[in-house]
């Protein structure tokens, strides 16, 4: 049986903090916009909060480069701001979780300033290559975000590793001064008060030796020697034992492109380094890897993700359960129906929150906020989607490379949160440092307040509900019908309850299938998407949870 812990009872609240809230009329979200709001992410049952990163930073990744771990940046209020959010999450009884960015940092952090001045302790702090007479690179790496994975650096004359943008060099974890700068930042926040990390690309942290090239195959060249790379786990072990141990805390683990095999090797609660990992392979159910190879929606690939986890960690580890952050387009766009806003919206939020696990919620995914479609390729803000776009598909139409980016960058999801229908949304009194997406007017979370049956005051009873049954909580999952492209039928037991979720995906009316042994007319039907439910019918994007109390 699985440990007890709080955070398995919790349901949290992603904040991308630029777009949340601007509380002084600048323009860009801050940390006083987010003391404003915390009620409102109270009142939707939520119980914790994760950050994006809140310390300075020149903003080449929009703060995933940073420049001081020890520091929150001015622009959203500094360490006086940050400090009463804590303070206000926590007489709130919730807890806020940080975002741990320490496979590399900002090429402006001190660190660095120093390391490609080879002034000591930091010459090795990052990981640097001579140039070679030939003139060719240290290996074959591609970076993620902008070409090859190396830069030569004027000052020192030589390469670094960047395994994301130019301007996020690669810290050197097998130096053991560079881990304890780590544990220094985790000790840092802890004692402050905050309950836990988000801990971003972690799985990257140690590179093979030699860092070998790569086979020609992989999407980025290099992922084969640096993802799960050799000292991966005896590091986490380091900062588990060394620090976290000696707090009530819990970890949360980016992990692209992991099985729950691999996993498990992390976050099995025997023997596991991290709480909890946040697995890409329900973000793949309309592409192949990546939000950048589109195919169609399946709602089979979406299922089988959904049911492989649930399955796999039984009884081991604890599930993460997410279908938005700000690393992807908007679900409603790609899994759901702009057509059938709400209805999809909320079929969306049934087949996740009822699974096993602690869910997580999305900025602005709670009011089904939707793809960001700007007419041209020069609004794009991200370093990815600009990299992209000015350097594949050159052949292509740009109305067609436009086209493609609408589907695939991150900026489809990072539009400011949309609080009314005033000005600007009502994310700013000032000029909004991005743009706002146009159909804020219809989408916001004013509106939606004021409806009793809109998709906001949906997720609140779903909330609600998932955190009263016991069974949503710890009971054992199962699937069923799982050939269906159409529907996503789940069961949850615990020894005193029963619930079956069922979720239509299609656009039309569907037949309502049960499973053996589910009898509907001796259940509560306990939420429910659509006003009139038939007992032989399901309308389009139509769910229902049904609840058996066992005697
Ligand atoms: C993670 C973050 C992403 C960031 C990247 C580099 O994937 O979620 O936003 O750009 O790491 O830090
Ligand atoms: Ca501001």
């Amino acid at each position: 049986m699985e440990h007890k812990r709080w955070y398995k009872d919790m349901v949290f609240y992603q904040i991308w903090p630029r777009s949340f809230k601007d509380g002084n009329g600048d323009g860009m979200g801050d940390l006083w916009g987010v003391l404003e709001k915390l009620d409102y992410i109270k009142s939707l049952g939520c119980d914790g909060i994760w950050f994006s990163p809140v310390y300075p930073s020149p903003g080449a990744d929009c703060g995933y480069d940073i420049a001081d771990y020890k520091d929150i940046a001015p622009e959203f209020g500094g360490m006086e701001a940050f400090k009463k959010v804590l303070d206000g999450v926590h007489e709130r009884g919730m807890k806020l979780i940080m975002d741990l960015v320490v496979n590399h940092t900002s090429d402006e952090h001190e660190w660095f300033e120093k390391s490609r001045r080879k002034i000591e302790p930091y010459t090795d702090y990052y990981i640097w290559r001579p140039k070679k007479p030939n003139g060719k690179l240290p290996n074959n790496w591609d970076s993620n975000f902008e070409g090859k994975a190396w830069t030569l650096d004027k000052v020192r004359g030589e390469y670094y590793l960047h395994l994301f943008a130019v301007k996020q060099p690669d810290l050197n974890m097998d130096n053991p001064l560079v881990r304890q700068e780590v544990k220094d930042i985790l000790k840092f926040w802890l004692d402050m008060g905050v309950d836990g990390f988000r801990e971003d690309v972690i799985t990257y942290i140690s590179k093979k030796e030699g860092l070998p090239n790569d086979r020609v195959f992989p999407i980025y060249k290099g992922m084969w020697h640096y993802n799960h790379g050799p000292h991966i786990h005896e590091y986490l072990a380091e900062f588990k034992r060394d620090v976290l141990d000696n707090y009530d805390c819990f970890t949360l683990a980016e992990a692209p492109l992991i099985s729950p095999k691999r996993a498990l090797e992390y976050i099995d609660e025997k023997n596991g380094q991290i709480d909890m990992m946040i697995q890409f392979e329900s973000q793949t159910a309309d592409c192949l890897f990546t939000d950048y190879l589109p195919t169609k929606f399946s709602l089979r690939r979406m299922k089988k993700a959904f049911s492989k986890w649930q399955y796999r960690l039984a009884g081991k580890a604890w599930n993460m359960l997410y279908l938005e952050n700000h690393d992807h387009p908007r679900i409603i766009s790609r899994y759901g129906s702009e057509k059938f806003h709400d209805e999809s919206g909320k079929t969306l939020a049934v087949a996740y929150l009822f699974q096993k696990g602690t869910p997580f919620i999305y900025q602005g995914q709670e009011i089904g906020m939707t793809n960001w479609r700007p007419e041209s390729p020069d609004m794009y803000e991200d370093v990815q989607t600009v990299y992209y776009y000015t350097h594949s598909n050159l052949k292509q139409p740009p109305e067609k490379r436009l086209k493609k980016l609408w589907r695939s960058s991150r900026d489809s999801a990072r539009t400011p949160m949309q609080w009314s229908s005033d000005k600007n949304a009502g994310f700013t009194s000032g000029e909004p440092w991005f743009y706002v997406n146009d159909n804020y007017k219809e989408i916001n979370v004013a509106l939606q307040e004021n409806d009793e049956n809109s998709l906001l005051n949906f997720y609140r009873r779903a909330i609600k509900l998932r955190k009263s049954l016991n069974a949503v909580r710890y009971g054992t999952y199962k699937e069923y019908f799982r050939h269906s492209n159409r529907l996503y039928v789940y069961s949850r037991e615990s020894d005193a309850q029963r619930l079956l979720i069922v979720c239509s995906f299609s656009d039309k009316p569907e037949k309502l299938m049960l499973p053996k042994g589910f009898d509907i007319f001796k259940a509560k039907l306990i939420l429910k998407t659509h006003q009139n439910t038939d007992e032989k019918l399901l309308q389009p994007y139509e769910s229902r949870v049904y609840l058996w109390e066992k005697q």
